[in-house]
């Protein structure tokens, strides 16, 4: 794997060395923050735009006020990639926050944000996709303001903990029974032909990729119904996967213990992973 040691800040591109935070900085005091997490193909950006304006909700919803117009953030990202001469397949991440200030809660005044992002190399995760993975439900014990991308992730890092500590990918979170999504992905359960996943208020994240979803199984005439399913529902499901950036469209083939259909990624989802790869013009297979 190469390292793509070009950083983009908010004193422009700088060696990822030379990035030093006073250690009262918003961000790693109180979470003040916000963050995307991009998908690179072969060197390119897939769903920059849908990322982008996530960004810029996010920051909307947290009163942070961002060093650049959305225009201008596509242009930055796009010369971290020429900078770094990335070709690989990876991600960027990019974060900002409300800046270096001393520690008071309350926000600092005029204090610029801090904004960083780097490249990293992520191989598509090919196995996976093909066999499938397993998760184990948590409850999910977040706040109210879980579509904000917001770096508190607390309750999440603690869920996939659980679930790496069973083995499992991923964890399912559930409020009341009802399924919200995962602990870094969304969650759908097909059932009789039809896509149910949690609609998408204040209490999940808008995930780029789910957005996809929903348009891909549009063009498969496969409705999709935004109405949350339950825990219980899951034993009975025909096929079961989730979505991110870093995961894709994922078969979850497993459930606390508990095999899906016939253990094997189901027709739906399958397709949907073709359709993924074509709109992310994915031409290439790396394991
Ligand atoms: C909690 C949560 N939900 C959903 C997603 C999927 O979002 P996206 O498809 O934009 O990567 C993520 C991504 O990391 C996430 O952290």
């Amino acid at each position: 794997m190469s390292v793509h040691p070009i950083t983009l800040s908010q004193t422009g591109f700088v060696h990822r060395d030379e990035l030093t935070y006073p250690f009262e900085e918003r961000g790693l005091q109180f979470g003040d923050g916000i963050y995307e997490v991009i998908r690179i193909y072969a060197g390119a950006s897939y769903l920059l735009t849908e990322h982008i304006d996530r960004l810029f909700r996010s920051a909307e919803a947290i009163r942070l006020d961002l060093p650049f117009s959305k225009q201008e953030a596509r242009n930055l990202l796009t010369e971290l990639l020429n900078q770094n001469e990335m070709t690989s397949d990876g991600i960027i991440y990019l974060q900002a926050t409300r800046g270096s200030a001393p520690r008071v809660h309350a926000f600092p005044g005029d204090v610029p944000a801090n904004v960083y992002a780097y490249v990293q190399d992520m191989p598509r995760k090919t196995k996976k996709l093909t066999s499938g993975v397993s998760a184990i439900t948590q409850r999910d014990t977040r706040w109210e303001n879980c579509y904000i991308k917001s770096l508190n992730l607390l309750p999440n890092v603690l869920a996939k903990q659980a679930a790496q500590e069973n083995g499992s990918y991923e964890a399912i979170l559930q409020k009341d029974g009802k399924v919200t999504e995962g602990s870094s992905s969304n969650i759908y359960l097909i059932k009789d032909g039809t896509i149910f996943t949690h609609p998408a208020t204040k209490h999940i994240l808008h995930g780029c990729v789910r957005m996809r979803v929903e348009e891909f199984a549009h063009d498969l005439a496969v409705p999709f119904v935004e109405k949350a399913f339950t825990t219980a529902d899951i034993p009975d499901a025909d096929e079961l996967f989730l979505s991110s950036s870093t995961s894709e469209i994922m078969p979850v083939i497993d459930v606390d213990g508990i095999q899906i259909a016939d253990g094997a990624p189901g027709s739906i989802t399958r397709e949907l992973q073709y359709q993924y790869e074509q709109d992310a013009a994915i031409t290439h297979v790396n394991v």
